[in-house]
């Protein structure tokens, strides 16, 4: 396919990732304004690479003239929690956006895959206003914890080293892994619940004084 043919396909995805990635980083802004804790730590998008789409295609047999149709992550967006309520919460925060239509979500944290490989995933379509009409663009939002994001882009690193056919014990061990930052995320979540019950008695304390 010839490459201004690739820039016009492309081109509204590109849009779709900075429009939200704007709309996300506003949403940290708007809460730490209002003294508000925000649910979210860190957003990052990307369009997904020619070179990653036609390898894609390939191995899931579409054909070209159904790429946009079936492949749904050419534009991602994803953010990073601090914990797994937050996930949650902002997961039905952007389900009230009215600018987004939900798809389907995928919730791979109360299904984690074989891999171990956990994350909340949202389909959503975004209208993009070109200039002589709109589409409505597909985005995939990945929403996870810090200790999910560590331990999948660790895992995305080995499974490309090994061209997805990493050694039992390796996999094993990355399994293993994926249960204790399961664990891990569990224990923080407790811990933040604690702190923020010592924190509401210390305030009643105050004001009985
Ligand atoms: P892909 O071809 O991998 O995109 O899978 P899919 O189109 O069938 O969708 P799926 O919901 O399985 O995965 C969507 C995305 O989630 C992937 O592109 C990855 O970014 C992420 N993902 C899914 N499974 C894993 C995994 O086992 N490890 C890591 N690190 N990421 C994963
Ligand atoms: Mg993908």
């Amino acid at each position: 396919m010839e490459i201004q043919l690739w820039r016009e396909i492309l081109d509204p995805y590109r849009q779709a990732v900075d429009e939200l990635t704007v709309k996300f980083e506003h949403m940290i802004e708007e809460h730490h304004n209002a003294g508000l804790y925000c649910p979210i730590v860190q957003v990052s998008g990307r369009v997904k690479k020619i070179s990653s789409i036609l390898e894609k295609c390939q191995r899931k047999n579409v054909p070209m003239e159904e790429l946009e149709e079936k492949i749904e992550d050419i534009a991602g967006i994803r953010i990073v929690c601090s914990f797994t309520s937050d996930i949650y919460r902002l997961a039905e925060m952007i389900g009230k956006q009215n600018d987004l239509t939900v798809i389907c979500v995928k919730d791979y944290i109360k299904n984690p895959k074989v891999s171990g490989y956990k994350s909340f995933h949202m389909h959503v379509t975004v209208p993009i206003f070109l200039s002589d009409r709109v589409v409505d663009t597909k985005v995939e939002i990945q929403i996870r914890t810090i200790a999910m994001d560590f331990w999948a882009s660790l895992e995305h690193k080995i499974y490309y080293k090994f061209e997805g056919h990493a050694p039992e014990y390796i996999s094993r061990d990355l399994r293993a892994c994926a249960e204790i930052v399961s664990n891990l995320d569990a224990k923080m979540l407790q811990l933040n619940e604690a702190i923020l019950e010592e924190k509401e008695k210390e305030e009643q304390k105050k004001k009985e004084e």
